[in-house]
């Protein structure tokens, strides 16, 4: 039996005001699964590279093997042996929705070998689940555009509910990745449980208006939407010279600038590339004088996902 190898995107979460609802997917950097159908009942991970040693083989613990045993699980398959590899080729804790990839490259490449049981979006619920052993919440901002593709939106989590939105074809991201890391699960203890009306009418608002101008490809009003009133002040305490690296981006040209997922990664979006590579250049040399070192990312949206190699 023939491997398959596939590809999935590294992908920014809540984008600014839409917090575990709103996601869009890079063309880089991302995560490599190889999957082949052999051996014994069950899923085994044969190889990991690029984890400097961190993460677990063990299927069950792994978010690229739980994604694969729902996949199983679902089609009531005990018969079918699965091996995986997986090439991390992005950093953890970044905010750049690694596991997301990881998942996500595994179920799309199981799901080939198994000769396409599921379409794309039915994947959906498995990588939803990986994301639970990740951090904890089967948050699905990250793991529906690596899946999907472009922008994509979370309606509703019960029933599951996605919606991938239009956008410019001009929009780029400027992505910055501080060399701290950040755990998803921890960024996500330190938030309030309960927020004033006054704040989510704020909140959703900007979302509205995001959304808004996303479809009407109106640059203006994405970066007057670019705004988050109720995670980022809390979150941006844990990534030293956030406010300077902002301010960078915007003095850049970026339209708006907030946290990558739950950080530390910093996004900006801009209308073209020029712009972008300008924020996210701004951004690097703000971080530097918190002595910081930081990779840069700059990509346009990418519109495809996980692809098969
Ligand atoms: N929406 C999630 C969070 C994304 O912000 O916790 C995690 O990458």
């Amino acid at each position: 039996m023939s491997a398959v190898r596939v590809f999935a995107p590294a992908t920014v979460a809540n984008v600014a005001c839409g917090f575990d609802t709103l996601g869009f997917a890079l063309d880089a950097p991302g995560d490599i699964v190889e999957a082949v159908r052999q051996g014994p009942p069950g899923v085994r991970i044969t190889t990991i590279t690029g984890d400097g040693g961190r993460l677990p083989l063990e299927a069950a613990a792994n978010t690229a093997g739980v994604a694969v045993l729902a996949l199983l699980a679902a089609l009531d398959d005990r018969g079918t042996g699965i091996e995986l590899a997986l090439h991390k080729q992005m950093p953890l804790g970044s905010g750049l929705g690694s596991s997301a990839a990881s998942s996500v490259a595994a179920a799309v490449a199981a799901n080939e070998v198994l000769g396409r049981p599921f379409d794309r979006a039915a994947l959906l619920p498995f990588v939803m689940q990986a994301e639970k052993i990740a951090c904890g919440a089967a948050h699905a901002d990250n793991v529906a555009p690596a899946l999907l593709g472009g922008f994509v939106l979370v309606r509703s989590y019960e029933p599951l509910d996605t919606v991938r939105l239009p956008f410019p074809d001009d929009l780029h991201a400027a992505v910055v990745h501080p060399h701290i890391e950040l755990l998803t699960a921890d960024a996500r203890n330190v938030l309030r449980k309960t927020i004033r009306l006054d704040q989510a009418i704020e909140q959703w608002s900007n979302l509205a208006g995001l959304i808004a101008g996303l479809t009407l490809g109106d640059h203006a009003l994405i970066g007057r939407s670019l705004k988050d009133t109720l995670i980022e002040p809390v979150r941006s305490m844990l990534i030293p010279g956030f406010d300077a690296a902002k301010q960078a981006a915007l003095d850049a040209g970026a339209l708006g600038c907030s946290i990558s997922g739950s950080g530390p990664s910093i996004f900006a979006l801009t209308r073209g590339r020029a712009d972008a590579e300008s924020a996210a250049d701004a951004m690097v040399r703000a971080l530097e004088t918190y002595q910081l070192g930081s990779d840069r990312f700059v990509s346009r949206i990418n519109p495809h996902g996980a692809v098969v190699l």
